[in-house]
């Protein structure tokens, strides 16, 4: 019998699967309510222009877009991305410093890859995106969380977590951050919060991974200005999104823009993981942008989600048990709930799939393994009528137990 664990690297061996996915893979039955999966809607996709763009991608520029293409990405959609993230405010962005990738998810696991060697740390907020802790966790560095309040990461326990780490002979090397309508927890850092992050990673000599799929789906005024930590020094910064959440997760496309030096190491990692992100599929987006098709649609899609997210808020207040809490956000796909004493959310889950309601318990969230008596609720799946529906169930199950 062949001992696969003696051919394993030590990388493999020390893989964690992604718990969620594998979570909301069983709860995304029909016959639940699923607050679960924290995907897009569907009735967002627009099925009919993206069947014509890509009809038209490979009969009018087939021989071009069927082949292998350049590991940055296709030159043309570097440049329409260049001038979207000067109007993010990122004004000195050069077309070098752009890559595209296989996702997001691909974007920050070769970040990780480039910067992080076994033993390094690297911050991460408490709660956080589980895909991104399980990229850095697969590079063997020592993962150290930073609670947050309602204005993001806070930034004096990042500091003393810092001090702390250098003072164990530590090298601190980069904070993973999701500053806008964060996935779990649906806060949104706020601005001095930002400026202070980047005072810190100077003071502190680190880099920050910026990961913004969420930015363009905010649903207040207050949230649509709000300046990526890329645009107050990108020096410090690897800024990455998505067309995932504003097109189609399906596309896997995305982009990371890094300071040159890094992007340049990031396309060398690239090279070796995929040769390049689909060149088809980068020709249909660049046709999406070329003819207005994403800037045209984002008005809808906001408003899409922001009736979603009323619905949920709307419910909560009239049913959520006494002593629980939770975020209100100002985009983006998700609720993070916060119940009274010692709830368990994950034993609590089998009575909630019973009831015909599912949710993400919020413990895989938390690299400390804190958070049993959190929840996380994705409003984007289901409609607002389900919604309420789903968190009148829900709370039912709740105080039963709080
Ligand atoms: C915070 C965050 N980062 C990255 C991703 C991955 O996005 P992509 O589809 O671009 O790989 C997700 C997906 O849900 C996410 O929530």
């Amino acid at each position: 019998m062949t001992r696969y664990e003696e051919l394993l690297s030590t990388m493999a061996l020390a893989m964690q699967p992604n718990a969620i996915r594998k979570l909301t893979g069983l709860l995304s039955s029909n016959k639940v309510i699923s607050f679960a999966a924290g995907a897009p809607a569907t009735e967002t996709f627009p099925i009919e222009e993206l069947a014509e763009a890509a009809a038209r991608t490979i009969r009018d520029r087939g021989h071009y877009a069927l082949q292998y293409g350049p590991t940055r990405g296709l030159s043309k959609l570097i440049e329409e991305i260049a001038t979207y993230m000067r109007q993010r405010g990122v004004t000195d962005v050069k077309p070098s410093e752009i890559l595209i990738t296989t996702g997001s998810q691909q974007g920050i696991d070769l970040a990780a890859r480039v910067i992080l060697d076994p033993g390094d740390v690297a911050l991460v907020e408490l709660p956080s995106y589980v895909g991104g802790i399980i990229a850095l966790h697969n590079t063997q560095a020592e993962l150290v969380g930073v609670h947050q309040d309602e204005r993001g990461i806070k930034t004096d326990e990042l500091c003393e977590k810092i001090e702390r780490a250098r003072k164990a002979g530590r090298r601190v090397k980069c904070l993973y951050t999701i500053p806008n309508f964060q996935n779990p927890s649906g806060v949104t850092l706020t601005t001095e919060r930002r400026r202070e992050l980047i005072t810190i990673a100077d003071k502190y000599n680190l880099l920050i991974i910026e990961d913004d799929p969420y930015g363009e789906l905010y649903f207040k005024e207050e949230a649509a200005h709000l300046m990526p930590l890329a645009a107050l020094n990108p020096s410090r910064v690897i800024y990455l999104s998505s067309f995932s959440k504003v097109l189609a997760p399906g596309l896997r496309l995305a982009w990371l823009r890094a300071p040159e030096e890094i992007a340049s190491k990031i396309e060398t990692a690239k090279e070796g993981a995929d040769l390049s992100s689909s060149l088809l599929d980068q020709a249909i987006v660049l046709e999406a942008i070329r003819c207005g098709l994403i800037k045209r649609r984002l008005p809808m899609i906001r408003e899409f989600y922001a009736l979603r997210c009323h619905a949920m808020l709307d419910a909560l207040a009239e049913h959520a048990p006494e002593g629980s809490s939770w975020t209100k956000p100002l985009g983006g796909f998700f609720i993070f709930m916060q119940l009274d004493g010692k709830v368990n959310t994950t034993q609590l889950l089998p009575s909630a799939i019973e009831t015909g309601v599912a949710y993400v318990p919020g413990q895989p969230f938390f690299i400390d393994s804190t958070g049993t008596n959190t929840l996380r609720l994705a409003f984007s799946k289901e409609s607002p009528e389900k919604i309420s529906e789903g968190i009148r169930r829900l709370c039912q199950v709740l105080s039963q137990k709080v």
